[in-house]
């Protein structure tokens, strides 16, 4: 009898260490509740794209620069996701903005990861080194990730998990988002996925 585990995919618009920790974390058993079946990258030159090749997942490229309108590239987005039946959608280093339109057919079943603790240094501009350059500018000693339902206010949905991290003398933009990834991001997303998807099993 095969168990049942909730549908995910994951859409990512780089390096994909987000998803390499999802696909991991998958072998490993600390995600036993849902599967990942789908991998949807903004950009075809994403290194995401080889990461879940190497899984044996199925990836699709859908670009906001070849569509029009921001309707048409989320309607190419839902189609994927009806054909693979997803329940679960993660934002993993996913850099493309998603409609009220978009987001409302899906309350409860976006989850993003951020890398700060919201409610500091989120929000409009704020995203990848950008982040970790706003926290070394106002000077915090602490910082960490996020991760959160996704709904129309950006970064302003209910909060999932957060961990902190120490900032460190000397840090800079890039050392703060490899220590803030290491030791925050890459252990709570597959936990609230975990978390998430088993909640969506009871449903
Ligand atoms: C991660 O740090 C993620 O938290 C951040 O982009 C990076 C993607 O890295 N996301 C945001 O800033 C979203 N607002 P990855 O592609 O290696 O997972």
């Amino acid at each position: 009898m095969s168990e049942r585990k909730t549908k995910i995919a994951v859409f990512v618009s780089g390096g994909g260490t987000n998803l390499q920790a999802l696909i991991d974390k998958q072998k490993s058993g600390v995600i036993s509740s849902g599967e990942i079946k789908l991998v949807i990258s903004s950009s075809k030159d994403a290194y995401a794209i080889k990461r879940a090749e190497k899984a044996g997942i199925p990836c699709e490229v859908v670009s906001r620069k070849e569509c029009d309108t921001q309707q048409e590239f989320e309607k190419k987005i839902r189609s994927l996701l009806d054909e693979y039946g997803i329940e679960l959608i993660v934002l993993a280093g996913f850099m493309c903005i998603l409609s009220e339109s978009f987001t409302s057919k899906y309350p409860k079943r976006i989850v993003n990861v951020h890398p700060s603790l919201i409610p500091s240094f989120c929000g409009k501009g704020y995203y990848g080194l950008k982040v970790h350059e706003a926290a070394l500018a106002y000077g915090v000693k602490v910082t960490g990730a996020t991760v959160h339902f996704v709904n129309e206010i950006p970064d302003g949905g209910e909060i999932i998990m957060q961990k902190a991290v120490e900032v460190s003398d000397g840090d800079t933009p890039e050392t703060l988002q490899k220590r803030v990834m290491v030791n925050a991001e890459w252990i709570i997303l597959p936990q609230a996925v975990e978390k998430v998807s088993a909640q969506l099993l009871e449903k």
